[in-house]
């Protein structure tokens, strides 16, 4: 196979890489998509649906417009965008009445929701930081409140009193941080038809004190993990615990975007999808799948040892670039990778990346790869498994390290897959797709 490689990173990427390769935090992104009836400016409009019943609504709306549509060609159910961004995929929400813009991080791996409000120590960003005070519908929330307590390292504003404000406090896997308000507000979300729908009362953190791996062009970060704070677990019944996103190829235009959907509509499927069971832990984030091996052209390595014994041994992560396996079956993976391509391995410039090759002389051919999860196996393409770190230099997107971070099955390896995840019939899906038309 000729190899066509992948993407080329900005050094902010190449620091992003490693810094969150090193852990878990980061990524992804969405905005969703509403009907009209949802409005508030709609005759329809209920100000007293839980924004459950509202998604639910603008869902059953959607469908039967789909249906409507069917005959004259056109698909109008709910979906949003997912804006590729150097490696980081950001979606846009609107926080607040009346709704102020925001772009984010969408991060599979997380699950609070926050953005960074004044008065700030913060992060540099392009955009206006949000202003608390200027919404009517933002609302402190007291740290005797469920959800302060739904999230570690919360403490009272002032600690004899338990009707003063949640202050949080979450740190990432790459030491990036946000600390501020724990609030109640309003979330808007767009919808393919581009008529917005509002999701009053939603958890959010108000962030005074940021920092870390982010880059300007985004204002927080949408947590779409697995816990009862993120934006999905909030969305609730109303979308059956269903989502699907769509990564673009690094390669593809910076400000690409592809879609993310929500309800049946992230349901993945067709002859060419796979699907494994999805495991998981007690009050935890995270997404977990079973790694059972990785083949290299055909040639299949199992896990073993106490990465084999346990089901859920890895945490599939749309915010983190690398793949991380545990050392001793990376360096086996390495090997019988290095043993397929006939070139002599480079130092690497970038450290933290364990196998690279200079291909400034000539196109290095790099083996098939495929993935195999329990029940589903995803056959990779190269521009998943290198990455062009420079004009010189490619790179493996998988690295072995070991210690506190679980293994990661990162957003390198998803591109151009409609990744389906359904927190109800506990399975995540894989279907190759062209992202850029998706
Ligand atoms: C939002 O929560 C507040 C109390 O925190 C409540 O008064 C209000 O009715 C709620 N709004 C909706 C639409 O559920
Ligand atoms: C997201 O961006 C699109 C395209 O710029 C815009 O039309 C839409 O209104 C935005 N959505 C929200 C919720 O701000
Ligand atoms: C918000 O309003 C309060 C009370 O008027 C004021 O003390 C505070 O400085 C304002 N904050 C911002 C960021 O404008
Ligand atoms: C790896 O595991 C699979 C499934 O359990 C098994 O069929 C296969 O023989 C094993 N291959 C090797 C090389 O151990
Ligand atoms: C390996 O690469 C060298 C240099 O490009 C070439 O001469 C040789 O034929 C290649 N060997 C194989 C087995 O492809």
């Amino acid at each position: 196979m000729a190899v066509t490689i992948i993407a080329s990173f900005s050094s902010f990427f190449l620091s992003l890489i490693l810094s969150t390769a090193a852990t878990t935090a980061k990524t992804s992104g969405f905005s969703v998509e509403l009907i009209h009836r949802d409005s508030p400016k709609s005759p329809f409009y209920n100000p007293l649906e839980s924004p459950s019943q509202r998604v639910a609504n603008a869902l059953r709306h959607s469908i039967s417009r789909t249906h409507h549509f069917l005959s004259s060609g056109k698909n109008d159910a709910p979906r949003s965008n997912i804006i590729s961004n150097a490696g980081q995929y950001l979606m846009n929400i609107s926080l607040g009445t009346p709704p102020f813009p925001i772009l984010a991080i969408a991060d599979t791996g997380s699950d609070l929701v926050w953005t960074q409000c004044e008065p700030c120590q913060c992060y540099k960003q392009d955009a206006p930081f949000y202003n608390p005070n200027s919404s009517s519908t933002y609302k402190t929330i007291p740290c005797s409140a469920t959800q302060c307590k739904k999230l570690q390292g919360t403490s009272c504003s002032d600690e004899f009193d338990p009707e003063s404000t949640c202050i949080y406090s979450v740190t990432y896997g790459d030491q990036s941080f946000t600390n501020g308000d724990l609030a109640l507000d309003t979330i808007t979300l767009s919808s393919t038809s581009g008529q917005p729908v509002a999701l009053p009362n939603i958890t959010v953190g108000c962030g005074n004190n940021n920092d870390g791996t982010f880059n300007e062009r985004g204002s927080g970060i949408i947590g779409l993990g697995a816990g009862d704070l993120s934006l999905i677990s909030q969305m609730g019944k109303s979308i059956g615990g269903k989502f699907s996103y769509c990564l673009v190829p690094l390669t593809a235009t910076i400000g690409s975007s592809s879609k993310i959907n929500f309800g049946s509509n992230g349901i993945v499927s067709g002859p060419e999808a796979v699907s494994t069971p999805l495991v998981r832990k007690t009050s935890d984030s995270f997404y977990y799948l079973t790694l059972e091996g990785i083949s290299v052209d055909g040639e299949r390595i199992n896990v073993s040892g106490s990465f084999a014994l346990s089901k859920g041994n890895i945490v599939i992560d749309s915010g983190t670039p690398l793949t991380v396996l545990p050392t001793n079956f990376f360096a086996l993976l390495k090997d019988a990778v290095s043993s397929k391509i006939n070139a002599t391995q480079s130092e690497s410039t970038v450290q933290g990346l364990q196998l690279c090759y200079d291909n400034s002389e000539r196109d290095i051919k790099v083996p098939d790869i495929t993935v195999h999860f329990t029940s589903a196996d995803v056959k990779l393409k190269p521009l998943n498994t290198f990455v062009q770190v420079n004009k010189k230099l490619i790179c493996f997107s998988f690295i072995g390290r070991d210690g506190g971070a679980p293994p990661i099955y990162g957003n390198l390896v998803q591109m151009n897959f409609l990744v389906g995840y359904d927190t109800q019939e506990q399975t995540v899906s894989f279907k190759p797709t062209d992202c850029t038309k998706a």
